[in-house]
């Protein structure tokens, strides 16, 4: 068929407009270097860096991502399932307002939860929550994120699931205890390392839908 001469990209998304991926950078940055100073993250440190009594500066723990986006479709050059499928959707270069909506740090990623639009939804993938932590039941798009970076050895990939796992928890215990209120949110410890950062006001992220080839 036709789509047989069309070359599929590695992925499609939402690219981050650059006046924005700066903006949230810094308040990427921000959110690290004061939770960095926490107490309530100190005790914890031990899930950063596995032994006692040493210090982790998370600004550098963390590899800054360049490109800021939120993956809709991970198509990998049409290997991937349902890549020539998703191909066809055509709302290339289309604008969309992203929602931020909380910030969330493991050991292994740092990225940004994005929360959809019901129009923006429409270039979801149905399979995207496919590996949702066992007993949970997310709705779709509850995936959507933007990598802001990686730990050392740690592929882009674990943000998502990171997320996933997280939101799982949640949905366990809806109200877990609020370990600190910060300046931008609530934040709340979900354990082995897993911080997230409620923000009081959603940050608005201007970005285009397009695809990306390496
Ligand atoms: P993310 O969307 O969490 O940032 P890579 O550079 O490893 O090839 O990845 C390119 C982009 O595609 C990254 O943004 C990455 O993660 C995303 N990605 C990589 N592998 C997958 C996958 N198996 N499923 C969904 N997204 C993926």
């Amino acid at each position: 068929g036709p789509l047989g001469e069309i070359s599929i990209p590695l992925y499609f998304g939402f690219f981050l407009l650059s006046s924005v991926q700066d903006k949230i950078k810094c308040t990427a940055n921000d959110f690290l270097k004061t939770l960095d100073t926490l107490e309530a993250f100190k005790k914890h440190m031990i899930d950063f860096t596995g032994k006692e009594e040493s210090e982790v500066d998370l600004e550098q723990y963390f590899q800054a991502k360049e490109f800021l986006h939120c993956t809709t479709k991970f198509c990998n050059y049409g290997k991937a399932e349902g890549a020539k499928e998703y191909a066809v959707k055509k709302m290339y270069s289309f604008i969309f307002e992203l929602s931020l909506t909380a910030l969330f740090v493991t050991p292994r990623t740092v990225g940004a939860q994005v929360s959809l639009t019901e129009e923006q939804l429409l270039l979801w993938p149905a399979d995207a929550e496919s590996s949702v932590p066992a007993g949970a039941s997310l709705p779709l798009g509850s995936r959507a994120h933007v990598t802001l970076g990686c730990a050392e050895g740690v592929e882009p990939v674990q943000t998502g699931l990171d997320l996933l796992e997280i939101l799982a928890l949640k949905q366990q215990d809806p109200k877990p205890d609020v370990v600190e209120e910060m300046e931008l949110g609530s934040l709340t410890y979900y354990n082995e390392g897993r911080w997230m950062l409620s923000l009081r006001e959603p940050i608005g992220a201007r970005a285009c839908f397009s695809s990306y080839y390496k």
